[in-house]
């Protein structure tokens, strides 16, 4: 829908009265209306980057989720405030690992007598206790722009990774990119005893999936890539990571929001292309090239719902609460899990 042209207007006269104290980000799932307003747009690898290299920004307002706004306040300094315009922006896949339930498997791991062998590596989808538990014990948080490069390190630092919490990324990654096979993968779930695994099964396994799942994406199926290849005969399917198995499997192309973005840049004019990825951002590319034949991977719509609370209004209402002075919505990590997740967080920045 067209932004409501007086709240774009406000939001500029705040952005404008703000100036160099502001820094707004915006992940690529973010609305059109909101997008319009940041200052970098990108996955959420590229946006931990920008947060970080903002130091002069007094407040970096993040249009995104819960946890890439605690990243962001992670990366950046002490001085720094990073403000999330809806504190309801979260995410369903994140809140799939609590703290309470990852320490209870590492516990599971130690009485299998195998948690020595093992190497955390945390989805960047993950609150920052998560991420702390991962810096603590040695490992490595990635994103789906660099999953394979995180999973080349942790396999050199250990023989088996915990992998947190998108099953799908971590296992497509392995699977597709890194040679293993799917009896290589066994799955984590945290509300089962043991993780509903034998300690047979996890001295075997090489990659330790949590049961957690991203519910945007776990809606394309199968049946969409074989759909939309009848309908579209020559269509190019697209996916982000965080799909499937079969979905990945069957698909022409996978990559994170960055990398999509750029492939449909990339492609040559008439092209046909089917994404599986969230709405809002197909939409924005298929807009973006008229050139090209650029659909939604599947016939019924699929919004993140948390990413979309993120509106104009919300955006305009932080904006015009800083520049009047009052901090709103800050996210603040505290300071003993801040200095372990910046380690997991560090390790990601600093992989090859
Ligand atoms: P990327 O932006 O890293 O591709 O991640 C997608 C996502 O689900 C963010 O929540
Ligand atoms: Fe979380 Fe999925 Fe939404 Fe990304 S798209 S914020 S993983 S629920």
């Amino acid at each position: 829908s067209p932004s409501d042209p007086d709240l774009v207007e406000r939001a500029r006269a705040a952005k404008e009265k703000l100036g160099d104290k502001v820094f707004v980000l915006g992940h690529h799932y973010q609305r059109d209306e909101v997008i319009q307003f940041a200052d970098v747009t990108g996955d959420s690898f590229k946006l931990a980057r920008d947060a970080a290299a903002r130091p002069e920004a007094e407040y970096i307002v993040f249009c995104g989720v819960h946890f890439m706004a605690e990243s962001a306040d992670i990366l950046t300094t002490d001085d720094q405030k990073v403000v999330l315009p809806d504190l309801a922006a979260g995410c369903s896949m994140a809140d799939m690992a609590t703290a309470e339930q990852v320490a209870e498997c590492w516990d599971v791991l130690t009485e299998a007598g195998i948690a020595e062998q093992v190497v955390p590596v945390s989805y960047m989808n993950s609150s920052a206790d998560i991420k702390a538990f991962t810096g603590k014990h040695g490992g490595t948080i990635c994103t789906s722009s660099n999953a394979k490069r995180a999973l080349d390190w942790a396999f050199e630092q250990g023989e088996k990774v915990l992998f947190l919490p998108d099953q799908h990324l971590g296992r497509n990654t392995a699977v597709r990119e890194m040679g293993m096979t799917l009896e290589d993968c066994v799955l984590y779930n945290p509300h089962k005893p043991n993780g509903g695994l034998t300690v047979e099964e996890l001295r075997a396994a090489k990659m330790i999936l949590w049961r957690g799942h991203c519910s945007v994406h776990g809606r394309f199926s199968l049946d969409s890539v074989n759909d939309v290849r009848e309908r579209i005969p020559g269509v190019n399917v697209l996916v982000h990571p965080e799909c499937k198995h079969e979905v990945v499997a069957a698909a022409d192309y996978v990559g994170s929001t960055e990398y999509i973005i750029k492939t449909l840049e990339a492609a040559p004019a008439g092209s046909k292309w089917a994404i599986g990825t969230e709405l809002n951002l197909v939409r924005r590319v298929a807009n973006a090239h008229p050139d090209k034949e650029i659909v939604f991977l599947d016939k019924t719509v699929c919004f993140c719902s948390t990413m979309n609370r993120i509106d104009l209004p919300h955006l305009v209402w932080a904006l015009e609460s800083l520049a009047e002075g009052n901090l709103v919505n800050r996210i603040q990590v505290d300071r003993e899990t801040e200095s372990f997740a910046k380690l997991a967080l560090e390790r990601m920045l600093a992989l090859p």
